[in-house]
Formats: structure tokens, sequence, C-alpha cells
């Protein structure tokens, strides 16, 4: 099986990093807008005529699935992804609330759901958690994380300061990180908080979403991987070579 993974930019290397671990697919063909990375401050419209412009790449591949890893283009391009493709879309924003109430059963647990301006704007993940039963959860838009990431700035004092200016007020049980894009500072979030809250990534959440919904079998060899990207896709090769290597989530 051919897998198709969609992605604003690098972030979505993390929920590559998940389906390579889990040897989802037999190959997966991945594709980084990096030329117009970030998604999360672009409007609804822009979103859209992203995502259908990533999709008319995505044909040629003829993959068998189309995996939206953005939480921006899940949150705000889905319906209209599967209006057009002939092959399933699935977005990480489902998956990613049925994963925390695997682990999370107290339904009125302090929950901290942090993505982009336009994933928290689209009330998606609020939506849906509220439709679960949910009843003490608080969305907070941390858009600075999606360049520092891009930078490649995974650590250090900068990113110090803007976890301090984002979180200061939180004290969560529970953390969605919804956006592709902060996986890769899971180590630095869950330290801010003294590894006391567990944190719901969208990579882990989308191959049991695929295991339980399209009863997706693992294979008993690695995917193949395809990389493409937008503009500088060396510096996409770079990352994915380090990161889905070395890194541990
Ligand atoms: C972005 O493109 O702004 C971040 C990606 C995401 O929303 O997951």
């Amino acid at each position: 099986m051919r897998a198709a993974v969609f992605d604003s930019g690098i972030g979505g290397l993390t929920v590559v990093k998940s389906l390579l671990a889990h040897k989802l697919f037999d190959e997966i063909v991945y594709f980084g807008d990096t030329a117009r990375v970030p998604y999360g401050p672009k409007d609804k419209n822009t979103i859209i005529r992203y995502s259908l412009e990533a999709l008319e790449f995505f044909k040629n591949f003829e993959p068998d699935i189309l995996i939206t890893a953005c939480n921006s283009v899940s949150a705000h391009a889905i319906e209209e992804l599967r209006e057009v493709a002939s092959f399933p879309v699935v977005g990480v924003i489902e998956p990613g609330v049925l994963a925390l109430e695997k682990k999370l059963r107290n339904k009125k647990s302090n929950i901290l759901i942090i993505g982009t301006k336009a994933t928290i704007e689209s009330q998606k993940y609020q939506n849906l958690l509220q439709q679960r039963g949910y009843t003490n959860f608080t969305a907070k838009a941390t858009p600075l994380f999606v360049p520092l990431v891009e930078e490649e700035i995974f650590e250090g004092e900068v990113l110090k300061a803007t976890m301090h200016h984002y979180f200061q007020d939180f004290h969560p049980e529970a953390i969605i990180l919804g956006c592709t894009h902060f996986p890769l500072i899971a180590q630095q979030i869950s330290s801010y908080f003294y590894n006391k809250a567990l944190l719901i990534h969208s990579g882990e959440a989308i191959v049991e979403h695929l295991e339980s919904t399209f009863h997706i079998k693992k294979s008993n060899k690695t995917p193949s991987l395809k990389l493409f990207a937008s503009e500088n896709p060396e510096k996409l090769k770079r990352v994915a070579a380090q990161w889905l290597s070395l890194s541990q989530i």
C-alpha cells in the first residue's frame, strides 16, 4: 500500500516517523509545501487552495490513502479534499481526540490544546472534545513554535522564553500537540511542565486510527520513503535523516 503524507513544511515528518516505526505501508510519499509554510496564519480559502494543489501533485503517485499531517489543513480543508480525491483522506484531529480519550478517562481533566491560529480558530478540537464529554479544556494558539522548528531550533533559550510566554498561566494534566511541528519539541514542552502532563501526538494517534478504522496491517519491512518539497528539498532530506533515525518521542 502506498500512503501520501501532506504537510505545510517539515513538521509532518513527525507523522512519517510513527508510520515508519509501525511499518504501516510499503511506500510513503511525502510532500512538504516548504515554499509557503506556515499555513497557520493563512485563511481558510488559501489553505483549501494550497491543499487541492498538493492533491494534484499526489495524484501522479496513485496513492491508496492521503494523510493530512498538517493540523491547519485537517481543520480547514479536509472536506474539500475528500470531495475531490478518489482515495480516502485522513486528517489528524479526530484521531488525536480519540487517542486522548483512550488515555484520559476523567472528562473533567484539565486539557490544553495548542496549535496554529488557523487550527485553534477553527474550533475543531474544541467541538470534538465537547462532543466527547470533556468539560475542562483551553485552546491556545502558539504559532511562534512553527518558525522555530522550521529554523531547526529544537532547544535552548529562545525556545524556553517562547514556552514561558505561552505557558506561564497553565497547569494542564494533558496537552494536545495540535500542530505537526510540535512533536519535534515535545520533550522540551514536557520538561516545561515537569514531565507531569500527558502529551498527545498526532503521529501516534494516526497510527492507532489507521489500524482500527482502515484495518491497515503492519508490514514486515520498513516502508520506502520518497520526500518532496516545494522549496529546498535538501533541507527536508537533511532534517528527515536526523529526525527519523535519531530522535525519540
Ligand atoms: C503550519 O503550517 O502553520 C503548521 C502546521 C500545522 O498546522 O500542523
